[in-house]
């Protein structure tokens, strides 16, 4: 599955974009506050505003500081999945908790050098792992290859039903990079500059999900 991110497109032209991406499976909405990373993008009504529009679930990427503050807004605003950073949460159980209550999937993102070892004992209580690799920040950086490591051993306890998470992973994700990330046992790809760097997203989306496909049949 395939989630185009927002940060590639043009932001002057975000219903028109969202339009160009019907075949991806969700839309990954990278929420920046130039705290918790050196950036900052939209927030809530933003948000809003393009789920209204969006031809496809939102995917909310928090990479913000106080996430308990704000994640349970956008699963209240219709996200089908919202995700936190476990730098930033104090208490990330009772922030996945809010999440579901307010009725989306709750994600847990760990940045490149986060081990997961640290938090095996919260994803329980999250539907979504999302693996950072790139530092986050920013767009159209190169792909981190360690942190395959930690895909692994995630696809291991999912297929061995002792978590149940759908493992996701962002940045760097091209046709260079997909396939490896694909044989480590990603579910979920989040492609912002192959995507809206593309001539055409549409192509796009649908040859990284052919690469997907194939390198896990491999
Ligand atoms: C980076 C963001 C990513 C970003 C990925 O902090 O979380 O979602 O959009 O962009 P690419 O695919 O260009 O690396
Ligand atoms: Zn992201």
């Amino acid at each position: 599955m395939i989630a185009p991110s927002l940060l590639s497109a043009d932001f002057a032209r975000l219903a028109e974009e969202t339009a160009r991406i019907t075949g991806a499976d969700w839309l990954h909405f990278d929420v920046m506050d130039a705290h918790f990373v050196p950036n900052l993008t939209f927030g809530l009504p933003v948000m809003q505003a393009v789920q209204a529009v969006s031809p496809v679930p939102l995917d909310c990427h928090l990479m913000i500081e106080n996430p308990e503050r704000w994640a349970p807004g956008y699963a209240e605003a219709g996200a089908r999945n919202v995700t936190v950073h476990a730098e930033a949460c104090a208490d990330p159980r009772a922030v996945a908790r809010d999440i579901r209550a307010a009725g989306a999937l709750a994600g847990l993102a760990i940045k490149p050098g986060t081990p997961l070892e640290d938090y095996l004992d919260v994803l329980p209580d999250f539907d979504t792992l999302l693996v950072m690799s790139v530092e986050p920040g920013f767009g159209g950086q190169s792909f981190i290859a360690d942190v395959l490591a930690k895909v692994r051993t995630a696809r291991r306890l999912v297929d061995t039903g002792e978590l149940t998470l759908i493992v996701e992973i962002d940045g760097g994700i091209n046709a260079d990079t997909i396939e490896q990330a694909a044989e480590a046992g990603v579910d979920m790809f989040v492609a912002g500059s192959a995507v809206y760097g593309a001539d055409d997203p549409a192509t796009a989306i649908a040859a990284l999900q052919e690469q997907a496909a194939a390198a896990m049949q491999g």
